[in-house]
Order: structure tokens, then C-alpha cells, then sequence
């Protein structure tokens, strides 16, 4: 039975080339491609100024403390309450407190819920294009203007997407990149790669000297066998991952704020050399889910024709067993994720996130996927939520 994965990443022989190229020569840490990158991603993002660093919380953390070191009272950030809980730590990690306010129908924080908290208090607000969904950019733009406060711009989970022809990413005071499994464009697992997008002229130089001082990350070998293993031989190697975790649970990533090793670089500008590419492939799968789980009354919230989807959510019926139903599935060899948990607080102002969070489940959307693999998913899915309900 073929099985149907979840799309950590798309990486080909030029990947693999590359980042062995940079460890043979020597150059795994640093190197000319770390400038190269950053020109590309400028070019590719209408012209920003870009600086490449290890991970997208790096990023936040070194924007957040810029920020904050303008305006010392205030300490509080407002955040999607439905969000990878990476950002709720890079937050915590520049000494700020998070605040969570709620989301819309497609996850993306709601304009309103946002607004109503702003206080004195309040320092920024993170908006994030969650999956790749465009949220209202320039809606909070305006709002961050009238309030006063800072707006950072979460492109994390998307390159070179677009909104009324700006660039995601680009809005705000500054932006975010990742470059992590499961993202559109991949060197490595969580600390491969991400980078700092900046339009605000006067925080260009505080930011540009923050991101200098900086050494390239290390250990790059050891990551690349990681990430070879973790992800793009998890056919073979989930099972002996699997049993090895539980004899040496896995670590968080700690390390950082660095910038983007050489290595890093070299496979980033091979997967920006084939972002179109890869693009194309992944709306035909979009299309593929959307009229096939139509027709069972299930929704992709996310989904718009032509919109590129880092990862294919489908929003399930109240009191389906996301447990049970991923049971099911992985015996079919079709592998699923669960959602973020919903970030909340005592208030109780993120209903829509608690509610929706454990009624989403990713499926799989690798580009080699064909018509008939998802007809064959929706069909298992469907059956599972039978089988479910009748539990
Ligand atoms: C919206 C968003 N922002 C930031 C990050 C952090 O990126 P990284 O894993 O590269 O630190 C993530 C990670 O998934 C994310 O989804």
C-alpha cells in the first residue's frame, strides 16, 4: 500500500549536493551564500531588506528586543491564540508577555479580538499568515498606526506569497521567515534556518548590527544527518525514531539567536530556485482535496483557488475523535498531524480558538501525491469519521 506522508519537505539531489558541498569544502558555517540568499529573498520580496538568520524565533527574539529596548514600559504582545507555540516562546524569550486574542474561520488572528486588547501595556502585535493564509495585513497595519504600537509581520510559514501585490512578510515594522520542516521553503529542522525582513528604515541599522555580532549556527553535520533521518526518511526510519524517543525523549531546540550557517544558505537557494516549481505542484493537491472533500460537506477553511497552503487543514464535525480517526488512518498508511494547541488565558477572549483547535486535522499533501492517493485519503477519512461516531 503506498503511503501518503505529510510534506516535511521537498528536497531533491541538488539539496543533498549542496549542503555536502559546504561541509567537503570546508565552509558548513561560513560563506558566500549567506549573502547570496539575502539578495535573492530581497529581490523575491519586492526589494526588503533581508537578513538571514537560524530560525524564525531567532528572528522574532532579536525584532521583539529592538522593539522593545524603543519603548521600555510597555511589555506586552499580542498574539493569535491560535499559533505554533514558537512564537508565544520567542515572546517569553525577549522578556516580554504574551497576550492572546482570538482568530477567524481561516486562523488567522481577528482584527477586532486584537483591538479590544490593546492597552497601555501593549508593545506589538504579531500577525501570522497561519498555513499561508493571507490575514488582513494591512487592516492591522492601519489599527497598529491609530494605536500607537508596533506591528511584526509572522511570513513565517510562507515566501513570497503576496497581498494586493506586496509581499507577505514586508508589512509592519518588521517581518519573520522560517525556514523549518513543513514550511514552504526548507533547509533543515527547527534552527536551519529564518530571517528578519525589514522596511523600517530607522530599525534597519539596530537590527542589521543585532544580526552581525552573531556567530552562524554550528554542528551543521550533525543537523543535516538529523534532518535527513527525521524527515526526509521517515518511510524507513519513523519506526526506530520512534522507540529511540522513548529511550531519549527528544530536546527542544535552545540554541540561537544565530545567523544562518553557510550550509543552511546553499540548500535555501536551491529550494528558492524551485519554490514556482513546487508551488504548482502543491495547488494541484489543494485543488485535488477541495472538490473531493466537498463532496463529503467537509471544509479546508484555508483554502482559495490559486492560494498556496504550507499545509492542508480540514476542519472537522464537533465531537469527532481526532484521535481515533488518526488511528485509522495510519493503519491505512495515510499519515496525519494534529493541530497547535489554542494559546489561552484566563479571559476567556479565545473561543474560537478553543474550540476549533482540536477539531482540525492536517492531512497529507506531498507533491507526489496523485488524484486517485486522495481520493483514496477522503475516503479513509470519511470512514474513519463513521467509525468514530459510532465509538
Ligand atoms: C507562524 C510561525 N512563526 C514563527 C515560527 C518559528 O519558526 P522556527 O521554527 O524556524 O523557529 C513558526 C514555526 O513553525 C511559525 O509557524
Amino acid at each position: 500500500m503506498k503511503r501518503c506522508e505529510l510534506p516535511y519537505a521537498s528536497w531533491g539531489f541538488r539539496e543533498l549536493r549542496a549542503a555536502i558541498a559546504a561541509l567537503a569544502s570546508g565552509q558548513s558555517r561560513h560563506g558566500p551564500a549567506i549573502g547570496q540568499l539575502e539578495n535573492q529573498l530581497g529581490e523575491r520580496l519586492g526589494g526588503s531588506r533581508v537578513l538571514a538568520v537560524d530560525s524564525g524565533r531567532s528572528a522574532l527574539k532579536i525584532g521583539l528586543e529592538a522593539l522593545a529596548g524603543r519603548r521600555p514600559e510597555r511589555r506586552e504582545v499580542i498574539v493569535p491564540a491560535y499559533i505554533c507555540p514558537a512564537v508565544v516562546n520567542a515572546v517569553k524569550s525577549a522578556g516580554l508577555r504574551p497576550i492572546p486574542a482570538d482568530v477567524s474561520h481561516d486562523l488567522n488572528l481577528r482584527l477586532d479580538s486584537a483591538r479590544e486588547r490593546i492597552g497601555d501595556r501593549t508593545l506589538a502585535i504579531i500577525v501570522a499568515h497561519m498555513y499561508g493564509a493571507p490575514a488582513d495585513i494591512a487592516g492591522f497595519e492601519s489599527l497598529a498606526k491609530e494605536a500607537g504600537i508596533f506591528l511584526v509581520d509572522d511570513a513565517a510559514q510562507v515566501v513570497g506569497e503576496t497581498l494586493s501585490g506586496r509581499a507577505l512578510g514586508t508589512f509592519g515594522d518588521f517581518g519573520v521567515l522560517s525556514f523549518a520542516q513543513s514550511k514552504c521553503l526548507v533547509t533543515g529542522e527547527s534552527g536551519g534556518g529564518g530571517a528578519l525582513i525589514c522596511r523600517n528604515g530607522d530599525l534597519f541599522p539596530e537590527l542589521s548590527s543585532r544580526v552581525g555580532a552573531l556567530d552562524p549556527a554550528d554542528a551543521r553535520g550533525k543537523a543535516l544527518i538529523a534532518f535527513v533521518w527525521n524527515y526526509l526518511l521517515t518511510p524507513y526510519t519513523d519506526k526506530a525514531t520512534y522507540y529511540w524517543r522513548r529511550l531519549r525523549p527528544a530536546t527542544p531546540h535552545t540554541t540561537g539567536p544565530a545567523r544562518i550557517a553557510n550550509l543552511d544558505a546553499k540548500t535555501a537557494l536551491c529550494q528558492l530556485a524551485s519554490l514556482n516549481n513546487r508551488r504548482s505542484a502543491r495547488l494541484v493537491v489543494l485543488d485535488g482535496y477541495a472538490r473531493q472533500l466537498e463532496t463529503q460537506h467537509l471544509a479546508l477553511p484555508q483554502y482559495a483557488p490559486d492560494r498556496y497552503l504550507a499545509r492542508v487543514m480540514v476542519r472537522l464535525p464537533p465531537g469527532t475523535d481526532i484521535e481515533s480517526c488518526r488511528q485509522y488512518l495510519r493503519r491505512r498508511a495515510v499519515t496525519t498531524r494534529p493541530a497547535y494547541p489554542p494559546f489561552l488565558d484566563e479571559t476567556g477572549s479565545s473561543a474560537y480558538a478553543r474550540e476549533i483547535a482540536p477539531r482540525l486535522l492536517e492531512l497529507p499533501a506531498a507533491a507526489s501525491m496523485t488524484g486517485a492517493d486522495i481520493t483514496r485519503v477522503c475516503e479513509h477519512l470519511g470512514e474513519a469519521m463513521r467509525r468514530s461516531a459510532f465509538d
